[in-house]
């Protein structure tokens, strides 16, 4: 689970401010909330948006800049103010951290001193605890072979964790070719991933929300784009970034990944904390998940993340046993769903998730719980967060990695 940092920012120097912007865009856990060109306006902005951090650049009026930190100092006092300015006057310092100011930078402020500057706010207790900054858990959803069932156990999951009023999910259809997570929804989207994606720049929480289809179930949708010329020009970068700002905005982010386990379907099992590698208790399916665990061995970190899910539980006899599956694949099976070809082949010709179409089956009762599981799974990693685990600067860049 990954916590984000909201940032607003107040300099009436347009200029600057969009050099300030760049900055911080290029900064995964950073979601630039709101930005202002007037000292005057700035704290209501701060009351309705209720950032982590605020940065007031002081140039322009150094009075009525220091007036504004003590305000937001006063009004918001949860909120950590940055200032920034070109003077490096020992005076001017001490009184704009008298005014409540925790960080002071230099104008042109270099990258790696803001970056320094945002860890060690991140790092003050009242932004390490959960009660502050929002988490987000990246779920990758991938399959063993074709038709195993990914896409289901994906949309189904969604719905469920969505059902939670405090949840917020969205459900990102990776499958860039054939990809069917909208069918399964019955939805039809105004925009897709590559609109979305190549407008991450641009966009703040309200566009990016505007932008997402939502389902009844209260599951928001992102699939994939319409033409199959468009595919080639989602990239590493734009996935990244696109990332990092649902990570801002929801509590749970489902990648539906391809079979083809290109260079995107591996940035997103990177980008997930947990990966839920879908399978059947047949012969090819396990050897393939052999073969898929040898080669995440490569990718820092992701064998620990994979839990894999069997799918069509009990579907005939010749299914090999739970004991000769884990044996063959060296792993616990992390969950079980129970075949049902009859409601699923109903849930799919209707368009409808599961929790809809048959709420009380027991495969629906299988997707409920394996929710459940996950969210309980999530406690511990941010308590390790919260003991620094992951901190460093290179963990805020989602460039070049
Ligand atoms: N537990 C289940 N019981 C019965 N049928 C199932 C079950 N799970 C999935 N199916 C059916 O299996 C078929 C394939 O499912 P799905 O599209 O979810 O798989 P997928 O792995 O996403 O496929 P693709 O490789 O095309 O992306 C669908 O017809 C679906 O209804
Ligand atoms: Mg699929």
């Amino acid at each position: 689970m990954n916590n984000v940092l909201r940032l607003a920012i107040v300099d009436p120097d347009d200029k600057a401010r969009e050099l300030f912007k760049n900055m911080l865009l290029g900064m995964e856990r950073v979601w630039l909330e709101a930005e202002c060109s007037r000292y005057e306006f700035f704290s209501d902005v701060v009351a309705q948006t209720e950032p982590d951090i605020v940065i007031v650049a002081v140039d322009k009026d150094q009075e009525k800049a220091l007036r504004l930190v003590e305000q937001i100092n006063h009004t918001s006092p949860e909120c950590n103010i940055l200032v920034t300015c070109s003077s490096s006057d020992g005076n001017l310092i001490l009184q704009a951290m008298r005014a409540g100011a925790k960080e002071f930078l230099q104008h042109p402020v270099e990258l790696n001193d803001l970056v320094q500057a945002i860890e060690r706010i991140s790092e003050r207790p009242a932004l390490r605890g959960e009660a502050k900054t929002r988490g987000c858990s990246v779920i990758a959803v991938a399959g063993s072979t074709g038709g195993v069932g990914s896409t289901s156990v994906a949309v189904n999951l969604g719905c469920s964790l969505a059902a939670h009023e405090k949840n917020s999910v969205v459900l990102v259809d990776l499958d860039l070719c054939l990809g069917d997570a909208d069918v399964c929804l019955d939805a039809i989207p105004d925009f897709t991933l590559l609109d979305v994606a190549q407008n991450t720049t641009r966009m703040d929480i309200m566009l990016l929300k505007r932008s997402l289809t939502k389902h009844s179930s209260g599951l928001f949708l992102l699939p994939r784009p319409v033409q199959l010329d468009d595919i080639d020009d989602i990239t590493l970068d734009d996935l990244s970034r696109l990332v990092g700002l649902l990570r801002a905005t929801f509590t749970h982010i489902i990648l539906d990944l391809s079979k083809s386990f290109g260079a995107l379907d591996r940035l997103a099992l990177n980008l997930a904390d947990h990966v839920l590698l879908v399978t059947q208790l047949d012969l090819p399916c396990l050897r393939n998940v052999v073969r898929l665990m040898m080669s995440f061995k490569e990718m820092d970190g992701l064998t620990d993340k994979v839990k894999v899910i069997v799918n069509r539980t009990g579907v005939d006899k010749s299914q090999i046993s739970f004991k000769k599956a884990q044996e063959t694949i060296g792993r616990e099976i992390y969950w079980q769903v129970p075949n049902d070809f009859r409601t699923m082949a109903e849930v799919r010709n209707n368009g409808v998730p599961l929790l809809e179409q048959a709420p009380k089956a027991a495969i629906t009762h299988s997707i409920k719980q394996l929710a459940e599981s996950l969210d309980a799974a999530d406690p511990e990693e941010s308590a390790e967060l919260v003991a620094g685990k992951s901190s460093g600067i290179g963990r805020w860049f989602s460039f070049g990695k």
